[in-house]
């Protein structure tokens, strides 16, 4: 966080992101207040509805975190002890740590330097290695702590910073193999994808609703899905495992309290009916600061990539040239009142990775190298013009004067 202490004289203070409300959400939220029905009422189901509709899902599941969402996707798909999982290193940590609660192996496939998504080419080679049974899976496996003869179960794709991942290459060979196709759109509600919705591309999606997401309900996450048979279980195991006729205190499964509460459930019910506008609003924001850092020769600015129809803007990750030193960076436009994340630490390179499965900085080299360059300016839907141009000035200034 800023410390607004450190702050030198004359500058402003921009947050890193906000919620975006209105009266509207304070008096939803105000009004569960008014009745005793805090939880499993009205309002989560009217949530539910209203993003399956946006999407065009048969299903929507409230969860009380994105994490949670796609932890039910896992064991709803019958993932479990030593199955292979094929997923990215580039991500938020939840995408693989959700395999690790069920005791399957991440195996990592590296991502294509533009977007940040699963490398399509990459995942094919992944998949034709560990379906020969030969010792070619060998070099996708980690050094250790995976079982050498395991079944490849699915393929968790992540919409990285709201750019769907490129599934047209995909799909084919998710098909072919039969896998399961999770897709994490965590950071991507209202992304499309030659106009099929992010969330939609695979069996079974999550979106997830932190207060700096597109939509916020505090804490908070939706899974989407056309399959019956996995959405009632995951209805199940989201509220204690109780099945379809289990009275509050039978419990057919093993499940967790998943379920989001009806204030959450409410404030995100309007979020949802300002969907648009808060993503053209995001759209907006990330234009102005394309054009100012256009120019800006150590800059490159985020880029959509066909055949993503729409990009849903979560964050604006930019990509600094080699020889920047992105620490001192950092500091210095923390004191002109400018927070800034790097983003993503590699979660190969985060120490229980290291340490339960033995990788190693050099293991996935583009991931590394974005991991390295890349930097969230402040991102929220409610600046305004002279917010990204204050940003960009300062930016501009410390670049020059790091030169
Ligand atoms: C790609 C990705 N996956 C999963 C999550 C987890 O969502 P949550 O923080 O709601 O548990 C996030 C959240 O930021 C994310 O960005």
């Amino acid at each position: 966080m800023t410390n607004p202490g450190k702050l030198q004289q004359g500058m402003r203070h921009i947050p890193m992101s906000a919620p975006d409300l209105t009266d509207k959400e304070r008096e939803a939220v105000g009004a569960v207040m008014q009745t005793p029905r805090l939880s499993m009422g009205p309002e989560v189901e009217g949530f539910e509805q209203s993003v399956a509709r946006a999407v065009g899902a048969r299903h929507a599941i409230a969860v009380n975190s994105g994490s949670a969402g796609l932890h039910l996707c896992v064991r709803a798909a019958g993932i479990r002890d030593g199955d292979w999982v094929i997923t990215t290193p580039f991500s938020f940590v939840a995408s693989a740590n959700v395999l690790l609660y069920e005791r399957a192996t991440p195996i990592f496939v590296d991502v294509d330097p533009q977007t940040g998504n699963i490398d399509p080419e990459l995942f094919a080679t992944a998949v034709r290695d560990l379906e020969s049974g030969s010792g070619r899976a060998e070099r996708w496996l980690p050094r250790r702590g995976a079982q050498e003869q395991a079944a490849l179960k699915a393929l968790l794709s992540v919409d990285v910073f709201g750019q769907p991942a490129d599934y047209d290459a995909l799909i084919p060979v998710v098909e072919d193999h039969r896998l399961t196709l999770i897709e994490d759109s965590c950071e991507a509600l209202g992304a499309s994808y030659r106009s099929r919705p992010a969330g939609m591309q695979g069996d079974v999606g999550v979106f997830a609703f932190y207060p700096n997401k597109q939509i916020t309900t505090a804490e908070g996450g939706m899974i989407v899905t056309d399959d019956d048979t996995l959405a009632e279980m995951m209805r199940a195991l989201r509220n204690q495992g109780r099945a379809p006729g289990d009275t509050w205190l039978e419990h057919t499964y093993l499940g967790y309290n998943y379920r989001l509460n009806e204030l959450s459930a409410a404030l995100g019910r309007v979020q949802m009916t300002r969907l648009e506008e808060l993503l053209q609003k995001r759209e907006r924001v990330a234009r102005w600061y394309g054009e100012r850092l256009a120019e800006i020769a150590q800059v490159e600015v985020p880029q959509v990539v066909a055949p993503t129809t729409r990009m849903s803007w979560f964050v604006y990750v930019i990509r600094l040239s080699g020889e920047i030193d992105r620490s001192a960076l950092v500091e210095q436009l923390e004191a002109r009142g400018v927070p800034t994340r790097p983003y993503f630490t590699p979660i190969h390179l985060q120490p229980y990775f290291r340490e339960q499965y033995g990788y190693e900085q050099g293991d996935f080299p583009v991931t590394e190298d974005l991991g390295r360059r890349s930097l969230a300016l402040p991102f929220a839907s409610t600046f305004s013009e002279e917010d990204v141009d204050y940003v960009c000035r300062q930016l501009h200034a410390v670049l020059r004067a790091l030169d």
